[in-house]
């Protein structure tokens, strides 16, 4: 069963993650790649986990699990009251509507649309009128401290602010997870802790469930637990 989105005044309350024997491979058979070969994980709702890891070890792939990018081959794997195990295509996206907001390393953001318009581009499946689109943007844009940059395109951004236009766009539908996979790898250390600041805050503010792949321990250290993935499996 998937949820409606929930509705902006409403605070969105964070969900809680767990994962039995999940498996993930890309490709079948004898040209398939096992990537994550039994994960057993728990998360409780609105902690701030950070996953750390050797380059390849799967980090990204587990959170395009978790995001709903992609449907797991085996194993269990739920997201709040969601049991994401065989769900694919249309449910798969309307999950990802209702319960995830992603930020990615390298931004993710449409050159040539401002900052406003790119926030705006996450509500084009919501079914929220047009009108109110603009309005929660601009609200999203002010929780990230970019309110005199909605005009602006990318291009004329700083990294550490084009980050903040992505978190933008990842908290605009009130998602109760938040995934960041290296949010802070392309940014400077001064950048960096803006960043993190951030999302504590919005953590602290909507109650959401927080997940950061790093590699860095400075960004490992916020997080109220550390896991390590190696090997495909989430190291106990
Ligand atoms: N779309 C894909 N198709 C094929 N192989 C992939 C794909 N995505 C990732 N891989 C492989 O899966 C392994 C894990 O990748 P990834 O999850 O990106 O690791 P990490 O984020 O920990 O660096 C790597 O060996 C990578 O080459
Ligand atoms: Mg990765």
């Amino acid at each position: 069963m998937i949820q409606a989105p929930v509705a902006p005044e409403a605070p969105a309350r964070g969900v809680a993650v767990h994962a039995r024997a999940l498996t993930h491979s890309y490709g079948r058979g004898r040209h398939g790649v096992a990537v994550l070969r039994g994960v057993d994980l728990d998360i409780d709702a609105g902690s701030h986990v950070a996953l750390q890891g050797p380059s390849g070890a799967g980090k990204s792939t587990l959170l395009i699990l978790l995001g709903g990018l992609e449907a797991p081959r085996s194993g269990q794997l739920s997201v709040g009251e969601h049991d994401l195990l065989g769900v694919h295509g249309r449910a798969l996206a309307a999950y990802r509507r209702a319960v995830v907001g992603f930020v990615f390393q390298h931004f993710g953001l449409v050159e040539v649309l401002s900052a406003r318009e790119n926030v705006m581009l996450a509500m084009s499946l919501s079914g929220v009128p047009m009108a109110a689109r603009r309005q929660r943007a601009d609200q999203a844009l002010e929780s990230v401290g970019l309110s005199h940059r909605a005009t602006h395109r990318p291009s004329h951004l700083s990294g550490g602010e084009r980050q903040r236009v992505a978190i933008a766009r990842a908290i605009v539908n009130e998602p109760p997870l938040l995934l960041a996979d290296e949010p802070t790898g392309n940014l400077d250390d001064e950048a960096a802790v803006r960043i993190l600041d951030l999302l504590d805050v919005l953590r602290e503010e909507r109650g959401c469930t927080l997940v950061v792949v790093t590699h860095s321990a400075l960004v490992a250290a916020r997080a109220d637990r550390r896991l390590q993935l190696r090997d495909g499996v989430v190291a106990p």
